[in-house]
Formats: structure tokens, C-alpha cells, sequence
């Protein structure tokens, strides 16, 4: 027989986008009922958007079904002033038990004393190449000997697993996420966790929380340096992510034109504001290099990169070619995005690794 605890567990994992905490835990479900194998229950929802709804009525109905339910019916209200103060001090309450919980068993990288280094690499804009960046600093650091931990986290699109040529998804083991190894880097996507078709408002709660995962829970073993595939720009989430790891430090990443760079300094503003040292910047595209002649063609423009890192006071670490790896699908180790190492670009991020790791390095963590 059905019973109401068996349904609410199946939903128990559905974050509310708006507070942050399970649906069950602030009872925005409601009302159920359960006959026979017919299931009626009221969802409670914290934002007016029909895109969250359809996704709601979807996976609820997914989750009784796979209970065993035959019929589902649903009804949807927006949550009334009391019900959202009673959510939020909720919210209140759950924070401060977390913050008072007694720490985990297994070592915390956000620890200062982990030694591990954050690096989170920004953009002020979405298609500059941040992901491209990240991927192949992780694999140039690796590739110079260093442990290398990457998470993607840029929730608009999780790009760096199709990059790097991953098409398994992590393991479990002894409870914890096994990250993907590949080419020495360890990886883990929240791609790997949502499904591709739930909406962006969804994802920013949930990025928080499975950040906290992904530092806590995830089995990363001993590492050296943790990259970040930040969210561009400089909205709620990225915000989010830059406060939840304090100590990180930063690379920001923009293309030559001005327009670019002016975007970027914005992203590089949000870094100084959360108190995250620049690192540096990389321009990416920077030019075209002729394959016959070598002579460079400056396509997007001069000088972005190195106005942007005069204006925030940092360096220029490096200024990347146009040009895609020259990899073969047939390879056994095809990555759409990764350079070679003894490619002309492949130099160039090995370069820029050892600019990192000699910052770095000889500073310890923070
Ligand atoms: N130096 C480069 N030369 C040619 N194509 C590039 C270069 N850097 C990035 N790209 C391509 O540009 C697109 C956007 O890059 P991506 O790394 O996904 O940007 P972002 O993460 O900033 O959105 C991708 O298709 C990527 O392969
Ligand atoms: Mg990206």
C-alpha cells in the first residue's frame, strides 16, 4: 500500500529554488492524499514562474509514478506573506545548525588548513573562453606534476565535461562522488547531477548546495589546486559562489575587443568586492597566427587583456591564439578542447600554468 511518508520521501531530494531547502522540509507540499493508487497533494510555490511549475508537475509526477502511482493530480498556489516568513526563518534556523554541526569526518577543502588552492576563473561574459581556459590550465597543471581538482560550475551551460571528452559520469564509493579522471585532472560537473532540461532559476539554489557537496562529499583525495568554471558575469550566482569560497583567488578571462574588457572589469570588480585576489588576466583570441607565415592578425581588436589588467591592477598571464586543437576523433583520447601539449597553444597554457604555480607556490595557501 501507498503511504503518504513513501511519496514524500520520493520528493524529498527537490530543492525550492528560492529558499535553498528540500520542498518536504518547508512543507510546500500539502494536502495529500492518497487512494488506493490515486495521489492529489498542493505544491506550494515560492516564485511566480510557469517554467518551474512544468518542471515541478513533471518530476513529482515522475517521482510518484515511479512509486507506483496510476494518477496524479497536482494543484499549484504561490505561497502567502506568512507562509514565506515561516520559509525564511526556516531557512534562518537550518543555517545556523549547519554552522553549529560538528565538522566533517572527512577533511574539508574550504579548510585553509587543506592547502589546497582555489583558483576560480571568471568572465564577464558568457563565450569568451572561460571554459576553454579552465579546462587546459587544469590539464597544463596537471601535466607539470600538480594534483588538479576542476568544477564546473557555470549552471547556464555545463560545457567542461563535452570539452575534455567525458562520457562516463562519477561512481560512488563509500558514499562519496568519485570525480572523472581525465588527463590527470579530477572533474566533477554539476552537469553530471542535473538534468539538462531544468530551468536556470532552479539551478542557482542549487548550485549552492551542491557546491557545498562537492567540497565536503566528493572523494577529491589530496589535491594542489581546485579550478572553478565560474558563472559569467557578475549576478546572484556568480556572487554566491565567490563569497561560499573566501579564500579563492582569480584569473579573469575576456577577448581583446573593448567592449570585452570594459564587461570584464566588472567581473574583476566583483572579485576585489569579495575580497579575491586577481591572479591575473588571460586574453583569449587574442590574434590569428598565419599558418604560412606566422605573421599575426589581430581579428578582435588590441589591447583588451592588458588595459583590463592595468585597470585592475594586475598582469596580463597570457594572450591565447585563435585556433582549435588539432585532435582527432579517432584518438584514443579525443578532447574537442584540449591543446596538445607540444602544440603551439599547448605552450602557451603550460607557460601559463608555471606563472600560477610560481605565484602561488611561494606564497602557501592562504
Ligand atoms: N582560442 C580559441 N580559438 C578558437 N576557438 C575558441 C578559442 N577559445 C574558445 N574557443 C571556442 O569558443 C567557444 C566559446 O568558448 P568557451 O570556452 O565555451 O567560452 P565560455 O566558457 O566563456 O562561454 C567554444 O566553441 C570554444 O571552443
Ligand atoms: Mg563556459
Amino acid at each position: 500500500m501507498l503511504t503518504r511518508e513513501q511519496l514524500l520521501a520520493s520528493v524529498q531530494h527537490l530543492i525550492d529554488p528560492v529558499f535553498g531547502l528540500p520542498l518536504t522540509d518547508l512543507k510546500f507540499v500539502r494536502d495529500m492524499m492518497v487512494k488506493e493508487n490515486q495521489v492529489s497533494a498542493t505544491l506550494l510555490l515560492s516564485a511566480e514562474d510557469e517554467a518551474y511549475k512544468d518542471e515541478l508537475q513533471r518530476v513529482i509526477t515522475e517521482a510518484f509514478t515511479g512509486e507506483g502511482v496510476a494518477s496524479v493530480h497536482l494543484r499549484f498556489r504561490p505561497i502567502s506573506d506568512y507562509e514565506r516568513s515561516e520559509a525564511a526563518r526556516l531557512v534562518q534556523e537550518t543555517g545556523a545548525a549547519q554552522q553549529a554541526a560538528p565538522a566533517e569526518q572527512a577533511p574539508n577543502l574550504l579548510d585553509a588548513a587543506s592547502g589546497v588552492q582555489f583558483i576560480a576563473i571568471a568572465s564577464g561574459k558568457g563565450g569568451v573562453g572561460k571554459s576553454t581556459v579552465t579546462v587546459n590550465l587544469a590539464v597544463a597543471l596537471a601535466r607539470l606534476g600538480k594534483r588538479v581538482g576542476l568544477v564546473d560550475a557555470d549552471i547556464y551551460g555545463f560545457s567542461v565535461p563535452d570539452m575534455m571528452g567525458i562520457e562516463e559520469r562519477p561512481q560512488m564509493a563509500n558514499n562519496r562522488i568519485v570525480p572523472v579522471e581525465r588527463f590527470g585532472v579530477k572533474v566533477i560537473s554539476m552537469g553530471f547531477f542535473v538534468e539538462e532540461n531544468t530551468p536556470v532559476i532552479w539551478r542557482g539554489p542549487m548550485l549552492g548546495k551542491m557546491l557545498r557537496n562537492f567540497f565536503n562529499e566528493v572523494a577529491w583525495g589530496e589535491l594542489d589546486y581546485l579550478l572553478l568554471d565560474l558563472p559569467p558575469g557578475t549576478g546572484d550566482v556568480a556572487l554566491d559562489v565567490h563569497q561560499m569560497i573566501p579564500q579563492s583567488k582569480e584569473i579573469i578571462v575576456t577577448t581583446p575587443h573593448a567592449t570585452a574588457a570594459f564587461v570584464a572589469a566588472r567581473a574583476g570588480a566583483m572579485a576585489l568586492h569579495t575580497e579575491h585576489e586577481i591572479l591575473g588576466i588571460v586574453e583569449n583570441m587574442s590574434y590569428y597566427a598565419c599558418s604560412h607565415c606566422g605573421e599575426k592578425d589581430y581579428v578582435f581588436g588590441r589591447g583588451g587583456g592588458a588595459k583590463l589588467a592595468e585597470e585592475l591592477h594586475s598582469s596580463l598571464l597570457a594572450q591565447i591564439p585563435l585556433g582549435v586543437p588539432d585532435n582527432h576523433v579517432a584518438e584514443p583520447d579525443y578532447s574537442p578542447s584540449v591543446y596538445k601539449a607540444d602544440s603551439e597553444t599547448g605552450q602557451i597554457y603550460t607557460d601559463l600554468a608555471k606563472q600560477i604555480i610560481s605565484r602561488l607556490d611561494n606564497k602557501g595557501p592562504a
